[in-house]
């Protein structure tokens, strides 16, 4: 069904070429087929906006409305027009992979932005691939995914740049020992696996790796035989949002006086969410491409915006980044092209893309259309009453080591 539908579309975008050869003749040929030059550019979102991550897909779109704020809704000339779709969180590959193909049938998008969790993105790498649609990967971390569509790039960041990171880190600061526990689904199996190599590579050694339910609240079992296995930290990765609030209370209670020390990927303290964590948060060790204390003007620019809209107080989850970003990477790549969406244009246009971004400067590989991106190594810390992580160390331009 699936396919013959995307036939189909395959057969209109044809029909739709064969009458309209400007759409792959450049900013010259829209005249020359009385198609406008200025038409506009439809970009198809899908994100996370009902269900336990509801606030997440809020993020994303929030970065994107504040981009077209600050820099306007016009490309190469062309407006650039959001059409959003929820694709209520993980576990709804299907739903993803039918609204990818709505956005492009119907509402005839040239470019996705979307995909906050890998087994929808995974979902609909084939579409993309069949129909040439640039699909820019808001958030899922899975490093494979690049690999299944060459239609795919990334504006977040990988498990494996970050985890890898992390693991090199604790193996030269003195953890000798560590205990894993992670989602037990495809990015947290390869935090699992690129933490390992980091920190076995650096001579660490591994007592116990536990996988849990994606979307558990409930902890104190696995923490309990972490603690019993005496490690000199644990690592994990959870994906966010109420999760990863319930996994970091559990977790500062259930450690406080044994001396072990919390590492995590940072999305599971992203700073908006310190707050609902309190205290339980100070002293985790975090790895992330983004946090508030990037000093650059590029992130003062992005926070004063935030802040004109959100109040004086407000902090951006990092995934506002990366809708803000996404939308960034669209504008530069359409006025490389000169406003043509065609797959194959944009595709090339946006190899070797780099971004002057809130997080630092961003380079997507030209090889392997991955994000090459600064990784942080944060402490959690109470300043003046709030939770922050303040950054200790800067490790510069981080490829995704599993390439
Ligand atoms: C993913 O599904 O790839 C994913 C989701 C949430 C995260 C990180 C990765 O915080």
């Amino acid at each position: 069904m699936a396919r013959s539908i995307i036939a189909a579309a395959t057969i209109q975008r044809r029909h739709f070429l064969a009458f309209a050869p400007a759409a792959l003749a450049g900013a010259a040929g829209f005249a020359k087929a009385g198609l406008a030059a200025d038409a506009p550019v439809t970009v198809g979102v899908i994100l996370p906006l009902s269900g336990a991550f509801a606030d997440q897909g809020g993020h994303y779109e929030t970065g994107m409305r504040l981009f077209q704020e600050m820099n306007g809704t016009k490309a190469a000339g062309r407006e650039v027009r959001l059409v959003i779709r929820d694709d209520q969180g993980p576990g709804s590959g299907d739903l993803a992979r039918r609204l990818t193909q709505e956005l492009i049938l119907r509402e005839r998008a040239s470019i996705i932005l979307g995909y906050s969790f890998t087994p929808n993105a995974m979902s609909a790498a084939g579409l993309l691939t069949e129909a040439k649609v640039p699909g820019i990967i808001v958030n899922a971390a899975t490093s494979v995914l690049t690999q299944r569509s060459d239609y795919f790039t990334r504006i977040s960041v990988t498990m494996s740049q970050v985890a890898h990171s992390l693991g090199k880190w604790a193996a030269a600061n003195g953890i000798r020992t560590a205990y894993t526990i992670v989602s037990d689904y495809a990015p947290g199996l390869d935090a699992e696996k690129w933490f390992v190599k980091g920190f076995t590579d650096g001579g660490g050694t591994i007592l116990r790796s536990d996988r849990t339910p994606l979307a558990a609240m409930e902890y104190v079992p696995f923490l309990q035989r972490a603690i019993e296995a005496k490690p000199d930290a644990i690592f994990a990765f959870n994906p966010g949002g109420d999760v990863s609030i319930a996994f970091i209370k559990q977790a500062g209670e259930r450690l406080k006086g044994t001396g072990i020390k919390l590492l995590v990927t940072g999305d599971v303290v992203d700073d908006n969410l310190l707050p609902a964590m309190g205290e339980a948060a100070r002293d985790v060790i975090s790895a992330w491409h983004y946090q508030t204390d990037v000093d650059t003007p590029a992130n003062k620019r992005f926070l004063a915006a935030f802040r004109a809209k959100f109040g004086a107080a407000a902090v951006p989850s990092y995934r506002v980044v990366q809708g803000y970003d996404g939308l960034a990477l669209i504008y530069q790549t359409l006025e490389k092209t000169g406003g043509r969406t065609d797959g194959e244009a944009f595709m090339a246009a946006l190899k070797g893309a780099r971004l002057d971004s809130p997080r630092g400067p961003v380079l997507i590989d030209p090889a392997t259309r991955e994000i090459v991106e600064n990784i942080y190594i944060r402490r959690g810390e109470i300043a003046n009453g709030v939770g922050v992580n303040a950054t200790f160390a800067t490790i510069e331009a981080v490829r995704d080591p599993a390439k």
